[in-house]
């Protein structure tokens, strides 16, 4: 029987802390550790494999900066790139990251042609855009991940204002992962109850604001760099749903084909994650203020991704 193999692009706060959450959840059989700093996903590498004893993991684990160890990955994710400091925004990532993700996307292409790609990098939305346009790959097989860390931050402050324990709220953000995101308090619930009716309209109000400034929240207090923990814990969401065929539904950057009236651009969506990747994109009733929304941060994507063919073609 195959090996289930997983390739991390970027071997840096994201890549190495999805890496320890996937090893430890014995997601993969054998686990590829890339990026250009070679010493450094080696010692990551290393240093995760001699934490195997301990835990208990029998994951093979190697650290390199050569595509050819990748080969044949069933799932890439691409972490590699540049993150914000304090006072940028995601899209004043976008030259520079969209270079480097479509360098990573083309020897994903070549090494795993067969794989299911994760995209992490900022500005997501763009750089899966970019890693769809670079290998042509079916639009199953390339998720952008945004939606769960945006979800999961909002779950927590729901559970932090309601005093509740955050595995009990279900929160569901969709849209661009940007400032435009679309919280959506109307499907967020507390074991199965609404928050519009457990919460005050004006402290919703606050806790979607919070929420669609999560990212820029952690970049100003880390000063030199932004959030892992929880991204790292959004990606390994989306694998195990993939890897173990769970089916979960889960909020994607998905390339939408007419879906909630959005054409060809990668947003924020409900999909299926399986074995191949999104089985379904999940289409609910917007109401038309929300639609207006989704429709706007669709724009402010769709304008992205014509600065990245300007730039890279
Ligand atoms: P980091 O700086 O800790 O790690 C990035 C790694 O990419 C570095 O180790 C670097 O050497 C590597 N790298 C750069 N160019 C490369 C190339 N051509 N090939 C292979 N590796 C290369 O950054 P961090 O915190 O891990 O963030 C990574 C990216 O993920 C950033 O763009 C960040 O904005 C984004 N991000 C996105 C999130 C989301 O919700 N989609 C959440 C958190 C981070
Ligand atoms: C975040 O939202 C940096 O996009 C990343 O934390």
């Amino acid at each position: 029987m195959k090996r289930r193999k997983i390739t991390i692009i970027g071997a840096g706060n994201v890549g190495g802390t999805a890496a320890q959450r996937l090893v430890e959840k014995e997601l993969a059989e054998e686990l590829v550790l890339l990026d250009i700093n070679k010493d450094v996903a080696i010692g990551k590498a290393l240093d995760l494999a001699e934490s195997a004893p301990i835990y208990g993991y029998d994951t093979q684990i190697r650290g390199t900066d050569n595509y050819a160890d990748s080969e044949g990955s069933d799932l890439v994710i691409i972490t590699s790139g540049v993150p914000r400091k304090p006072g940028m925004s995601r899209d004043d990532l976008l030259s520079t990251n969209a270079k480097i993700v479509k360098t990573v996307a083309q020897q994903v292409a070549v090494h795993s042609p067969e794989a299911v790609i994760i995209v992490v990098s900022n500005p997501l939305d763009a750089m899966t855009y970019v890693t769809y346009k670079t290998t042509q790959f079916p639009r199953e097989r390339i998720i952008g991940m945004a939606g769960v860390l945006d979800s999961a931050r909002m779950a927590t402050f729901i559970a932090q204002e309601l005093r509740v324990s955050a595995e009990t709220v279900r929160a569901i953000v969709m849209g661009g992962h940007g400032d435009g995101m679309i919280p959506l308090p109307r499907y967020t619930t507390v074991s199965g109850v609404s928050v519009t009716e457990l919460i005050p309209k004006n402290r919703l109000d606050a806790i979607v604001q919070r929420t669609r400034d999560g990212g820029a929240e952690i970049v100003k207090l880390l000063k030199t760099g932004s959030a892992y923990y929880a991204p790292s814990a959004a990606i390994v969401e989306m694998v195990e749903s993939i890897v173990k065929d769970k089916k979960k539904i889960l909020p994607c950057a998905a390339l939408c084909k007419g879906e909630y009236g959005v054409q060809n651009l990668f947003v924020g969506v409900p999909a299926k994650l399986g074995h191949g990747g999104i089985e379904a994109i999940v289409e609910f009733e917007l109401t038309s203020e929300e639609t207006a929304g989704l429709r706007k941060s669709a724009d402010g994507v769709k304008e992205l991704c014509a600065d990245v063919d300007r730039m890279i073609g």
